[in-house]
């Protein structure tokens, strides 16, 4: 990973992939999304200041969790003055995430495990197919079609 000067404030979006591991196209995108953000120099070049490596570093490290990018830019958001993460806020904020992935990973245990089930069946059944309809949600709402609407229109497939 190359090192950067004490004295450089600033990074070109190709010396912040460098030094972060995050593609140009990703940096671009966070940038999109409000995650991170630049000035323009006067030839309309990007320039980040250099606490945005720890931004990305802390938008990588949730992702690869998981958390979805709108969590993330809440998150971002709620801290002081568009504040760069400190290890605190990594520590509070893994923390508050960590259950929600726990229903997330239990969720997955339980479909792999009827995925078993439909090995070789290929039935998608509403009526029986725990993935076609888990936790029977169609059931929950009422006997019958759950996919026509109530004026007898035909509505799209969830
Ligand atoms: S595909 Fe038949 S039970 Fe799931």
């Amino acid at each position: 990973m190359p090192q950067l000067p004490e004295k450089i404030h600033e990074l070109t979006v190709g010396q912040l992939s460098a030094r972060s591991g995050a593609a140009v196209s990703a940096l671009h995108f966070y940038e999109s999304k409000g995650l991170i953000s630049s000035r323009r120099t006067s030839g309309n070049q990007r320039r980040y200041t250099r606490d945005t490596l720890r931004r990305v570093a802390f938008v990588r490290a949730a992702q690869r969790v998981g958390i979805p990018l709108a969590t993330i830019r809440e998150a971002l958001a709620e801290l002081p003055e568009e504040r760069t993460p400190t290890r605190a806020d990594w520590a509070r904020l893994s923390e508050a995430w960590r259950s929600e992935l726990d229903d997330r990973i239990n969720q997955l245990n339980r479909l792999r495990d009827h995925l078993t089930d439909c090995i070789g069946c290929g039935c998608l059944s509403l009526a029986t197919c725990v993935l076609s309809n888990p936790d029977d949600a169609f059931g929950e709402r009422g006997a019958g079609s759950r996919l026509m609407r109530e004026d007898g229109g035909a509505r799209a497939q969830p």
